[in-house]
Order: C-alpha cells, then sequence, then structure tokens
C-alpha cells in the first residue's frame, strides 16, 4: 500500500507543534505494519543545514496556477526508514519561522499544486494521499476537478486529517479564485466558499474520500456550535466519512532512558526522575527543593492551550510551596505576563520564551506535575509526553485530553492525572490544589505516577486504525 503524506511540517525537518510529531511518526509506524508512506513538505529555510544536506535533488520544473509560473525543486532523502521529498522554492519557503507570513495562503496552494505535479517524478504512484490541516487541504479538491483524470493521479483517495479546525487557511473569494484559475461556481457552500468568503480547510472538508481527527472526543465535540468553528453543520453533513484516531507518540524519540538532553536517565524510578528535577531547578536558578511540587508548562502560548485560567489563578496559586517552570512562544500577551511573574518570583517562576527541543524534555523529565487545562484540544501530545516522562497531567476534560487522561479516584486507586470538566478559572485551581494534596501523600502519588508508567502511548493501536481505513477505501475504490 503506497501512502503519501503531504503535511507542512514534520519531524525531524520541520517543527513548531503536533503535527510535526505525527507526520513524522506515523509514518515509521505505517511502515513497520508493511505500507510504503512517504512524505512531502516544504523546503524551508530554517531546515538545518546538515539535515538538508542529506537530500538530493531529483530534478526541477514549472508549477502553472492561475496566471502564475514558479520555479520548483523537488528533492528526496531517506531518514530513519523513511522517503522524505521537499518541495523547493525559495520565494516561499526560504524565509524565518514556517508560517505568519501575509501570502501564506498563497505559499500553500503553490504547494499543493507542486505536489500535484511533483508525483509524476516520484516514482511512486499513491494508493492514498494523506492530507493535513488547512495548508494541504487543496489537494483532494484538485484531485476531483484539475487532476480527476490524470494519469498520475489515477485511482488515488484522499484522506484528510484535521489537526486543529480552528485554523481554516481563509482568503477572499476573487484572492482564491485568482490562485486556483477557477470559475464561480467553486464558490458555492458546497464547495469552497465559507461566509461570503473562501476557505482552504473546506477543500479537505468536502472533497476527501475520508476525513479523520486526532481523537474520538474532538470528532464529536466538532459536529458541535461550540467546537465547530463554523463548520459543524459540514461535519455532521459528512458524519458518516469522519472518525477519530487518537494519537500517539513515537516511544523511541520520547523515551527518558535513552534521552540525550536530559541530566540522569530512567524510566520508572521516581528516585532517579528527582535527579533531574534537581538539576533542572540548578539551570534555571530556582532554589532546589526535591519536596516543592514542580508544575511544568510547554506550549504554544495561544488561547487554546488554557493560559486564561492558568492567568487568572496564578497568583492564587503562588501562595502555596510551589515552583512553575514554563517553556512557550506566541501570544504577545502571555510572554508579558510570565515574564512579569518571574521577575517578581524569581524563587518560584522560571520563563523561557521561545523553541527549545532539549528544554522541553529536561522540563518534562524535571517537573512533578504538567498543567494543559485547554480551552479545546484536538489530541494534546504534550500530555502524552508528560506521562511517558512521569509528570502527572494536570487537564481540561476536552478532546484527547479526555481520552487520554483518566482523573486519579482515590477509593479506587485509579488514573493517571488530574482533570475537571467546565472551562472555568476556578475549577481549574481546585483540581491544581487536588493534585497538591496528593502530591504530599506518598503513597497515593505513587500510585499515580505507577498507573501512568503502566499505559502505552505509542503509535501501534492508532496505526492499525489508520491500515483498516485505508484499506476500506482502497476495498471501495475496487467495487466501483
Ligand atoms: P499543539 O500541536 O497544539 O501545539 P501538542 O500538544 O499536540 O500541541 O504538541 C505540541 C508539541 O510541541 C509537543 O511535542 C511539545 O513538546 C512541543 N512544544 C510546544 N511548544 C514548545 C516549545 N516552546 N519548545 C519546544 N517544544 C515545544
Ligand atoms: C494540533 C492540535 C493538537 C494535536 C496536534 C497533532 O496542533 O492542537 O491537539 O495533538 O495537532 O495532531
Amino acid at each position: 500500500m503506497n501512502i503519501l503524506f503531504a503535511t507542512s511540517e514534520a519531524v525531524p525537518i520541520a517543527k513548531t507543534g503536533g503535527l510535526a510529531d505525527v507526520a513524522g511518526a506515523l509514518p515509521k509506524a505505517l511502515n513497520k505494519l508493511g505500507a510504503d508512506t512517504r512524505v512531502v513538505l516544504p523546503k524551508y529555510g530554517t531546515i538545518p543545514a546538515a539535515l538538508a544536506g542529506r537530500f538530493e535533488q531529483i530534478l526541477h520544473f514549472d508549477v502553472y496556477f492561475g496566471w502564475r509560473k514558479e520555479y520548483c525543486g523537488l528533492l528526496r532523502a531517506e531518514l530513519e526508514g523513511v522517503t522524505y521529498y521537499l518541495i523547493d522554492n525559495e520565494r516561499y519557503f526560504k524565509r524565518h519561522g514556517l508560517y505568519g507570513y501575509e501570502d501564506d495562503t498563497e505559499r500553500f496552494v503553490f504547494f499543493c499544486f507542486a505536489v500535484m505535479e511533483a508525483v509524476r517524478y516520484m516514482d511512486f504512484h499513491p494508493d492514498i494521499v494523506h492530507c493535513h490541516d488547512w495548508q494541504t487541504a487543496l489537494i483532494p479538491f484538485m484531485l476531483r476537478t484539475r487532476y480527476a483524470l490524470d494519469p498520475a493521479w489515477a485511482y488515488t483517495k484522499s484522506v484528510f486529517t484535521i489537526h486543529n479546525l480552528k485554523y481554516q487557511g481563509v482568503l477572499g473569494i476573487p484572492e482564491l479564485q485568482d490562485l486556483l484559475g477557477v470559475g464561480d461556481e467553486t464558490f458555492n457552500f458546497d464547495s469552497l466558499e465559507f461566509y461570503g468568503a473562501a476557505s482552504c480547510m473546506k477543500g479537505g472538508l468536502v472533497y476527501a474520500d475520508k476525513i479523520t481527527t486526532v481523537s474520538g472526543t474532538y470528532a464529536e465535540e466538532i459536529k458541535t456550535e461550540y467546537y465547530g468553528e463554523r463548520l459543524d453543520s459540514l461535519l455532521r453533513y459528512r458524519a458518516g466519512d469522519l472518525v477519530g484516531i487518537v494519537n500517539g507518540i513515537d516511544a523511541e524519540a520520547f523515551d527518558p532512558l535513552s534521552d540525550a538532553a536530559l541530566h540522569t536517565p530512567y524510566r520508572d524510578s521516581l528516585a532517579l526522575k528527582r535527579e533531574n528535577k534537581l538539576a533542572l531547578q540548578r539551570e534555571l536558578g530556582l532554589p532546589q527543593s526535591a519536596k516543592t511540587p514542580l508544575i511544568g508548562i510547554v506550549s504554544r502560548l495561544v488561547e487554546q492551550k488554557g493560559f486564561e485560567l492558568i492567568m487568572a489563578t496564578f497568583e492564587e496559586l503562588l501562595q502555596e510551596d510551589v515552583q512553575f517552570v514554563v517553556l512557550g512562544a506566541g501570544d504577545h500577551r502571555y510572554e508579558h505576563f510570565f515574564n512579569d511573574k518571574a521577575y517578581w518570583h524569581p524563587d518560584k517562576v522560571k520563563v523561557w520564551i521561545g523553541y527549545d527541543d532539549s528544554l522541553a524534555r529536561r522540563i518534562y523529565a524535571g517537573s512533578d506535575m504538567f498543567a494543559m487545562p485547554s480551552q479545546f484540544e484536538p489530541c494534546g501530545l504534550s500530555q502524552l509526553i508528560a506521562l511517558r516522562y512521569l509528570s502527572v497531567p494536570i487537564v481540561r476534560e476536552t478532546g484527547g485530553l479526555k481520552d487520554t487522561v483518566q482523573a486519579y479516584n482515590e477509593y479506587t486507586g485509579e488514573g493517571n492525572g488530574f482533570s475537571f470538566a467546565n472551562y472555568n478559572a476556578h475549577d481549574y485551581m481546585h483540581t491544581v490544589r487536588r493534585a497538591l494534596a496528593f502530591y504530599r501523600d506518598e503513597k497515593s502519588w505513587n500510585r499515580i505516577v505507577s498507573n501512568a508508567s503502566k499505559e502505552d502511548y505509542s503509535w501501534g493501536r492508532s496505526a492499525k486504525a489508520y491500515i483498516s481505513l485505508y484499506t476500506e477505501l482502497l476495498a471501495n475504490g475496487k467495487e466501483q
């Protein structure tokens, strides 16, 4: 089975969030099950030179879209058993960072067209093209329109995965019309039109053969108005083709026993984990104290992650014997808030604004608890990494957080974390206090940590679910 992943990020090449973890790990897991999964993404200027140097150029060609003619280089390398292709166009992709440019929609429309053309030169015929988030959502649309009768794509089925429904790639109708070179008929509500504008995301939601999202709970939530980001009626209409498959993590890449970033390797031992906590406190200039609970946060600093609740309760929680370590980048107001708190509470709060993979790992290892009270969370990988590093998650019961964290029940001894239901600051604060209380009770804490250590957070089961989905799609194709 040949599967082509089209994605805007993938570990180890480029990462801003969980999509990169998924697009890095899932292909490996699928290939272990016998598939040939390959990954195509843009050649960003930020790809480390050593990694970029491992790619060889296959060829270059022109991509025509709208009235444009753009250069496109196609490169290829095999990394850790997976074939990666890079789409090269320096005007669009040789920039700082991955996103956040005024012409982001144009950049990714180009990327979609480039993928459609590049397949001719890959020596690989995809049975399935698996697209991820709005940046690649126009591929299923193109497959049904301009490329419907193209032999390079004959019999290819499309899968579209929603990693985050909030980011949709919305732009004006004239702009998308100009980029795609299509007529007015494309901008109806049963195509790419979206409340008077145009939506890239709808290319995936309307035209993909199957839609998936990254947890069972989020698959249900997005069919409701509260979580549906104005696409809930379309998702209800396509409910028969929509499934939730929970993400896993790459258990080799996130293994505290072999993680080179850590001070002391460990797997199940809380005593060895404590060495990492003392080392983190020393590294960041916090008072070294094994008994003071240390709460970690590693996150994009955006509203989605529940920072309104964290901010509303921060001062009150600092009255307790507790330390906070925050690593993240994003909205200025959250960055400012945490910098301010670190300034006023140097013995209790440390903040690192930016993206740092190695520090993130030391925070997962050095923290006792991990706070993630998200407003919504399609899946969440941070809480899975935290669990793997025995940092007990404190989460809101939404999306994948609900599906992966079970609240501790002191009567049955079950549960691997702490959770609350409503998006409410006091509920969050009480839940943190509850976690702090159990932390002081060594017997309970050992139990919670032992529960966390026993579960399997790797890709195994979910990769099988994807294979079944692909198999079902291909079987349907043959009947027609
Ligand atoms: P999202 O994709 O919404 O950002 P996830 O929990 O799915 O959330 O994935 C986030 C991933 O990005 C995790 O691997 C997390 O450790 C990592 N991450 C987030 N912020 C940072 C940061 N500032 N530095 C290093 N890693 C980060
Ligand atoms: C998105 C979501 C996150 C999910 C990740 C990978 O970034 O916000 O919840 O884990 O994609 O699927």
